[in-house]
């Protein structure tokens, strides 16, 4: 299973902090954003990684992870996205280094408390399909969002304005091959990006989507609150535990 952490756009929503640098590179605390991904994956066993980026700062992204020494990997790979076009336009640019396996997909702005290792094994043993982890949030609408008939989803609705329940689907998403496919028939939507809900509700309705809720703390960082929010988690707390 090879891991991907989207890390491009603008980040027009954090002007002026996006001004000259990309929203990834921002600080959480005592590391850049983007370190706390790329661990997400490394504390899940997966070591071989692509980092899709753009802008005009994609080259420091070189220079601050390098090959990734400092997460114990021999190797980093990366991929430019010119301009935005949405999360599936930038997992777009991930099909050659996916290579027909399936793939663990890191918004680069998702912080974890704990660790991803239990769902990632879970879904090695899925034959085929997509998995997406769920977190309790108050403040669903800023989300994707899903609506359950009993303990089964039926929808995948993103930002909504009155959700359909407390859960927020959150920036990790595991995929088989196929996903790639797909992305080529997606239409953008209102907002104008190729959304990653409608990949989602694609494996909906095959009946091939897995879901489960992810223990411990998760935020995003794609906002000023959320981002103030997730240095103050880390500082308390820290992220990406291993146990
Ligand atoms: C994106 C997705 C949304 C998901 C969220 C998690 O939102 O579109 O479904 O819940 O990431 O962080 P965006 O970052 O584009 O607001």
């Amino acid at each position: 299973m090879k891991g991907i952490v989207l890390a491009g756009g603008l980040g027009t929503r954090m002007f002026p902090l996006t001004k000259v640098t990309n929203k990834h590179l921002l600080p959480i605390y005592n590391k850049p954003m983007i370190y706390y991904p790329i661990r997400t994956l490394v504390n899940a066993g997966i070591d071989e990684i692509l980092i899709v980026t753009g802008g005009n700062s994609a080259g420091d992204f070189l220079r601050l992870l390098g090959n990734g020494k400092e997460f114990g990997l021999k190797h980093l790979n990366y991929a430019y996205q010119e301009g935005e076009g949405g999360i599936a336009a930038a997992l777009s640019l991930a099909e050659y280094f996916a290579d027909q396996d399936k793939i663990v997909v890191v918004l680069g702005d998702n912080i974890i408390e704990k660790n991803i290792r239990t769902a990632v094994d879970s879904f090695r043993k899925q034959v085929e399909g997509a998995k997406i982890l769920l977190k309790e949030v108050s403040d669903p609408q800023r989300f994707g969002v899903p609506a359950f008939e009993g303990d089964r989803i039926v929808r995948i609705d993103e930002k909504p304005s009155a959700p359909a329940s407390n859960y927020a689907v959150i920036g990790i998403y595991m995929y088989d091959s196929k996903v790639f496919d797909f992305i080529r028939t997606l239409k953008p939507s209102e907002r104008g990006e190729l959304e990653i809900t409608d990949v989602n509700n694609y494996y909906l309705r095959q009946e091939k989507l897995t879901w489960d809720v992810l223990e411990g703390w998760w935020t995003d960082a794609g906002t000023f609150d959320s981002l103030l929010n997730a240095g103050n988690m880390v500082r308390q707390t820290g992220a990406n535990k291993r146990g």
